[in-house]
Protein backbone atom coordinates (compact mmCIF):
# COMPACT_ATOMS: atom_id res chain seq x y z
CA UNK A 1 0.00 0.00 0.00
CA UNK A 2 1.17 3.28 -1.05
CA UNK A 3 2.70 4.93 2.55
CA UNK A 4 1.04 8.45 1.68
CA UNK A 5 -2.27 6.42 2.86
CA UNK A 6 -2.14 6.08 6.50
CA UNK A 7 -1.32 9.51 6.93
CA UNK A 8 -4.39 10.15 5.20
CA UNK A 9 -6.57 7.79 6.81
CA UNK A 10 -5.16 8.56 10.31
CA UNK A 11 -6.19 12.88 9.30
CA UNK A 12 -9.98 11.17 8.84
CA UNK A 13 -11.89 12.17 12.38
CA UNK A 14 -14.49 10.01 13.48
CA UNK A 15 -16.95 11.35 15.33
CA UNK A 16 -19.33 8.42 17.26
CA UNK A 17 -23.06 9.28 17.14
CA UNK A 18 -23.17 12.07 14.49
CA UNK A 19 -25.68 13.05 13.17
CA UNK A 20 -28.19 10.22 15.23
CA UNK A 21 -27.14 7.40 17.26
CA UNK A 22 -24.96 4.46 16.40
CA UNK A 23 -23.07 6.41 13.36
CA UNK A 24 -19.60 6.73 12.93
CA UNK A 25 -18.97 10.25 10.97
CA UNK A 26 -16.32 10.06 8.80
CA UNK A 27 -15.34 13.92 8.86
CA UNK A 28 -13.23 14.75 6.17
CA UNK A 29 -12.73 18.87 7.84
CA UNK A 30 -9.79 16.99 9.57
CA UNK A 31 -7.97 15.94 6.71
CA UNK A 32 -8.53 19.65 4.61
CA UNK A 33 -6.29 20.97 7.54
CA UNK A 34 -3.38 18.60 7.36
CA UNK A 35 -1.97 20.12 4.17
CA UNK A 36 0.67 17.55 2.91
CA UNK A 37 -2.53 14.72 3.78
CA UNK A 38 -4.81 16.63 1.58
CA UNK A 39 -2.40 17.42 -0.81
CA UNK A 40 -1.33 14.01 -0.91
CA UNK A 41 -5.02 12.75 -1.47
CA UNK A 42 -5.75 14.96 -4.69
CA UNK A 43 -1.82 13.75 -5.99
CA UNK A 44 -3.59 9.72 -5.50
CA UNK A 45 -6.01 10.52 -7.41
CA UNK A 46 -4.40 12.57 -10.03
CA UNK A 47 -1.63 9.98 -10.03
CA UNK A 48 -4.09 7.40 -10.98
CA UNK A 49 -6.07 9.00 -13.66
CA UNK A 50 -3.67 11.59 -15.46
CA UNK A 51 -3.65 10.36 -19.23
CA UNK A 52 -6.63 8.24 -19.23
CA UNK A 53 -8.63 10.48 -21.49
CA UNK A 54 -11.02 11.42 -18.74
CA UNK A 55 -12.11 14.78 -20.36
CA UNK A 56 -15.43 15.25 -17.63
CA UNK A 57 -14.94 14.88 -13.57
CA UNK A 58 -18.29 15.02 -11.91
CA UNK A 59 -18.51 15.62 -8.53
CA UNK A 60 -20.68 15.06 -6.03
CA UNK A 61 -22.64 17.75 -3.58
CA UNK A 62 -21.33 18.44 -1.24
CA UNK A 63 -18.22 16.94 -0.41
CA UNK A 64 -17.68 15.83 -4.04
CA UNK A 65 -16.98 19.51 -4.97
CA UNK A 66 -14.09 19.90 -2.42
CA UNK A 67 -12.23 16.99 -4.08
CA UNK A 68 -13.40 16.93 -7.59
CA UNK A 69 -12.33 20.18 -8.93
CA UNK A 70 -8.04 19.95 -7.81
CA UNK A 71 -8.22 16.98 -9.62
CA UNK A 72 -9.99 17.68 -12.86
CA UNK A 73 -7.94 20.96 -12.90
CA UNK A 74 -4.66 18.31 -12.78
CA UNK A 75 -5.98 16.12 -15.38
CA UNK A 76 -6.88 18.70 -17.84
CA UNK A 77 -10.77 18.08 -17.23
CA UNK A 78 -13.75 20.07 -17.35
CA UNK A 79 -15.66 19.72 -13.30
CA UNK A 80 -19.68 18.94 -13.72
CA UNK A 81 -21.14 19.41 -10.13
CA UNK A 82 -24.00 17.08 -9.80
CA UNK A 83 -26.46 19.34 -7.30
CA UNK A 84 -29.24 18.91 -5.26
CA UNK A 85 -32.53 19.60 -6.34
CA UNK A 86 -33.46 23.01 -7.51
CA UNK A 87 -30.13 24.95 -7.20
CA UNK A 88 -29.10 24.55 -10.85
CA UNK A 89 -30.09 27.81 -12.90
CA UNK A 90 -30.20 25.86 -16.38
CA UNK A 91 -32.49 23.16 -18.21
CA UNK A 92 -31.32 20.20 -16.41
CA UNK A 93 -32.01 16.13 -16.07
CA UNK A 94 -32.14 14.65 -13.01
CA UNK A 95 -32.34 11.31 -11.33
CA UNK A 96 -34.13 10.39 -8.10
CA UNK A 97 -32.37 7.71 -5.72
CA UNK A 98 -33.23 6.61 -1.96
CA UNK A 99 -32.22 7.11 1.21
CA UNK A 100 -32.42 5.05 4.17
CA UNK A 101 -35.97 7.73 4.67
CA UNK A 102 -37.41 8.71 1.25
CA UNK A 103 -35.73 9.66 -2.15
CA UNK A 104 -33.61 12.44 -3.47
CA UNK A 105 -32.90 13.90 -6.19
CA UNK A 106 -29.28 14.63 -8.41
CA UNK A 107 -29.34 17.43 -11.44
CA UNK A 108 -27.20 18.01 -13.74
CA UNK A 109 -27.41 20.40 -16.33
CA UNK A 110 -28.36 19.60 -20.07
CA UNK A 111 -25.33 20.30 -22.26
CA UNK A 112 -22.89 20.18 -19.66
CA UNK A 113 -21.52 16.99 -21.22
CA UNK A 114 -21.26 15.26 -24.57
CA UNK A 115 -22.45 11.99 -25.29
CA UNK A 116 -19.28 9.66 -26.06
CA UNK A 117 -17.32 11.74 -23.34
CA UNK A 118 -15.77 9.72 -20.74
CA UNK A 119 -15.86 10.65 -17.02
CA UNK A 120 -14.94 9.89 -13.83
CA UNK A 121 -16.69 10.27 -10.85
CA UNK A 122 -15.67 11.79 -7.66
CA UNK A 123 -17.50 11.77 -4.01
CA UNK A 124 -16.05 11.89 -0.56
CA UNK A 125 -17.39 8.55 0.48
CA UNK A 126 -19.79 5.75 -0.52
CA UNK A 127 -22.01 4.08 1.98
CA UNK A 128 -24.90 2.37 0.27
CA UNK A 129 -23.68 2.95 -3.05
CA UNK A 130 -27.00 4.47 -3.58
CA UNK A 131 -25.17 8.43 -4.42
CA UNK A 132 -23.25 7.08 -6.98
CA UNK A 133 -25.49 4.83 -8.57
CA UNK A 134 -27.87 8.26 -9.15
CA UNK A 135 -24.55 9.68 -10.84
CA UNK A 136 -23.73 6.73 -13.03
CA UNK A 137 -27.00 6.24 -14.00
CA UNK A 138 -27.89 10.41 -15.16
CA UNK A 139 -24.35 10.69 -17.02
CA UNK A 140 -24.63 7.23 -18.71
CA UNK A 141 -28.80 8.53 -19.82
CA UNK A 142 -27.04 11.21 -21.75
CA UNK A 143 -24.35 9.08 -23.18
CA UNK A 144 -20.62 9.32 -21.33
CA UNK A 145 -19.13 6.51 -20.10
CA UNK A 146 -18.46 6.53 -16.66
CA UNK A 147 -15.21 5.45 -16.52
CA UNK A 148 -14.73 4.58 -12.77
CA UNK A 149 -16.46 5.94 -9.52
CA UNK A 150 -14.29 7.59 -7.19
CA UNK A 151 -13.82 7.61 -3.33
CA UNK A 152 -11.72 8.91 -0.66
CA UNK A 153 -13.67 6.56 1.87
CA UNK A 154 -15.20 2.93 1.67
CA UNK A 155 -18.26 1.84 3.88
CA UNK A 156 -18.00 -1.56 3.38
CA UNK A 157 -19.98 -3.11 5.24
CA UNK A 158 -22.74 -1.41 3.83
CA UNK A 159 -21.73 -3.17 0.27
CA UNK A 160 -22.24 -0.09 -1.72
CA UNK A 161 -19.41 -1.57 -3.96
CA UNK A 162 -22.28 -4.42 -4.72
CA UNK A 163 -24.80 -1.84 -5.36
CA UNK A 164 -22.04 -0.55 -8.19
CA UNK A 165 -22.21 -3.56 -10.44
CA UNK A 166 -19.47 -4.50 -12.44
CA UNK A 167 -18.40 -0.32 -12.35
CA UNK A 168 -14.96 0.15 -10.96
CA UNK A 169 -14.60 1.78 -7.80
CA UNK A 170 -11.79 3.17 -6.35
CA UNK A 171 -10.89 4.26 -2.69
CA UNK A 172 -8.46 5.28 -0.46
CA UNK A 173 -9.37 4.16 2.73
CA UNK A 174 -11.69 1.78 3.87
CA UNK A 175 -13.12 2.15 7.10
CA UNK A 176 -14.70 -0.97 9.01
C1 LIG B 1 -22.95 11.50 2.09
C2 LIG B 1 -21.59 11.30 1.43
C3 LIG B 1 -21.97 10.70 0.10
C4 LIG B 1 -23.23 9.90 0.43
C5 LIG B 1 -22.93 8.43 0.49
O1 LIG B 1 -23.51 12.68 1.57
O2 LIG B 1 -20.92 12.56 1.26
O3 LIG B 1 -22.27 11.70 -0.85
O4 LIG B 1 -23.68 10.35 1.72
O5 LIG B 1 -24.06 7.69 0.84
P1 LIG B 1 -24.59 6.46 0.01
O6 LIG B 1 -23.42 5.71 -0.56
O7 LIG B 1 -25.33 5.62 1.02
O8 LIG B 1 -25.50 6.98 -1.05
P2 LIG B 1 -24.81 13.35 2.14
O9 LIG B 1 -25.99 12.84 1.38
O10 LIG B 1 -24.84 13.15 3.62
O11 LIG B 1 -24.69 14.89 1.80
P3 LIG B 1 -23.49 15.96 1.76
O12 LIG B 1 -22.31 15.40 1.03
O13 LIG B 1 -24.12 17.09 1.02
O14 LIG B 1 -23.13 16.34 3.18
MG1 LIG C 1 -22.27 13.64 -0.02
Amino acid sequence: QDPRISKISSAIRVIPNFPKPGIMFQDITTLLLDTKAFRDTIDLFVERYRGKDISVVAGIEARGFIFGPPIALAIGAKFVPMRKPNKLPGEVISEEYSLEYGTDKMEMHVGAVQAGERALIIDDLIATGGTLCAAIRLLERVGVQVVECACVIELPELKGRERLGDKPLFVLVSSD
